[in-house]
């Protein structure tokens, strides 16, 4: 069949039996948060362009090569949200859900966009898991964001996971340290992307997250930012690595972690498996967004799980879960007790079977055929005959086997009843 239309490069369905076992992932993810007492919110698809721009940082990648912007009919200039964090502090802002003293932690499920180049594991529609915990400063929550983020996939049965850890500090230890890139890369011009060449004066942080071959070359050498983080960002991060090693959370100290978005602030981290080059999940602290988007002066964390890259890797290690539902019954009937064959379907139905009829009602061969095609474990057979004494045939679709029974067996009484 070839369809008039197909769907954008970059997106993409989910058929029905990849849904099933994305909702059973789905479920691991709800139970685990309540157990952490985040609490779940759902937030518009479209935003502001310029709040994206100014939090995610308009040197980035995102804002300047991926995000889907345009006017709306009130020239207002929209966006596709690319990411989540942003949108849920706004909606923690505009929705008064400060309470002072307490942590608020929030997460969501959701479809995010950004006009990447498709490739394996890069869509331009993507399905993010994410949390956000706003209010507290402790590395105390670093940890438990780390923990958790961990655990999540440790309940799906992937034990292999690898973290990468490190502090892109505040903006006072990234103003200092700024100054020693654009020392450093500066006699290495000729040798970066153009794009680095402009990031170089405006935010040199994100020549080390560049995947330009020849700036991934240079940046090897680059200083490291963990010398230059301030007393506070320093002691920060030192606290949050002694209790990782505490508790024998394995990681690797990796210094040109930035993370692709300008709101970080000190504790930033990935998740990904061995043998891949991408991230399954990635976070960190965020500590001057909520002020920047007009609240008040409140640290935040969180990290954003990639649904489709999960799955990917699922898959390849066969532990995703994918089994379609059949039918428990197929009901078939003679023409005349069409009426008999609904009521009896809607009470096995009401029983929670899963139920097909037939809509056609032609001979009971054609359709057996029909039952058969459905895939369902039995069927039952309604003759006219065998009805006149409460009988229908029982029949195993699998073994071929089959049985007379009385209406009763089937724990469902259609005599009498109305629907
Ligand atoms: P991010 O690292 O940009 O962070 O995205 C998080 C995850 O989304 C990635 O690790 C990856 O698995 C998935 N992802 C990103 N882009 C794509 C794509 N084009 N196709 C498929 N999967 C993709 C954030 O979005 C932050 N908001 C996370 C966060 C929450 N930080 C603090 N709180």
């Amino acid at each position: 069949m070839k369809p008039k239309y197909t769907s954008l490069r970059g997106v993409r369905d989910i058929l029905p039996e990849e849904v099933k076992s994305w909702r059973r992932i789905e479920d691991k993810a709800r139970e685990l948060f309540r157990r952490y007492n985040y609490k779940e919110i759902e937030t518009p698809i479209i935003e502001p362009a310029e709040m994206f721009v100014r939090t995610v940082g308009e040197e980035s990648d995102i804002v300047r090569k991926e995000m889907y912007v345009f006017k709306d009919r009130g020239d207002r200039l929209v966006a596709l949200r690319p990411e989540g964090t942003a949108p849920v502090v706004r909606a923690f802002l505009e929705n008064n859900l400060y309470v002072p003293g307490k942590v608020a932690k929030f997460y969501y499920i959701g479809d995010m966009f950004r006009y990447d180049r498709p490739q394996a594991g890069r869509q331009r529609e993507f399905h993010q898991i994410g949390i956000e915990a706003l209010g507290e400063s402790s590395y105390i929550l670093d940890v438990e964001v780390i923990i958790l983020l961990l655990e999540f996939f440790k309940e799906l049965g992937l034990n292999d996971t690898i973290l990468l850890l490190n502090s892109v500090g505040c903006p006072k230890c990234r103003s200092e340290y700024s100054k020693a890139l654009r020392e450093f890369f500066t006699p290495y011009l000729d040798e970066l992307c153009e794009d680095c060449k402009v990031r170089l004066e405006n935010n040199p942080l994100r020549i080390l997250d560049c995947k330009v071959e020849g700036c991934k070359r240079v940046v090897v050498k680059a200083p490291s930012i963990l010398d230059y983080l301030c007393n506070d960002c320093r002691v920060h991060f030192e606290n949050v690595r002694s209790v990782l090693d505490s508790l024998d959370v394995r990681y690797i100290l990796d210094t040109r972690l930035v993370r692709g978005l300008d709101y970080y602030t000190k504790t930033t981290f990935e998740v990904t498996v061995s043998g891949l080059d991408l991230s399954i999940g990635g976070g960190g602290r965020y500590d001057g967004l909520i002020k920047d988007l007009g609240g008040p002066d409140l640290p935040g964390i969180g990290f954003a799980i990639g649904m489709e890259r999960l799955v990917n890797i699922l898959r390849d290690r066969g532990l995703l879960i994918e089994e379609e539902d059949v039918p428990d019954y197929f009901i078939i009937y003679d023409v005349i007790l069409v009426t008999k064959a609904i009521m009896l379907s809607k009470l096995l139905r009401d029983q929670g079977f899963i139920v097909e009829i037939s809509y056609t009602a032609k001979n009971l061969k054609s359709q057996l055929k029909e039952a058969d095609r459905s895939k369902a474990k039995k069927s039952i057979i309604m003759r006219e005959d065998l009805l006149a004494n409460d009988k229908v045939i029982l029949k195993d679709m699998t073994t071929g086997e089959q049985e007379e029974i009385g209406l009763d067996k089937l724990e469902v009484s259609i005599i009498g009843e109305r629907v």
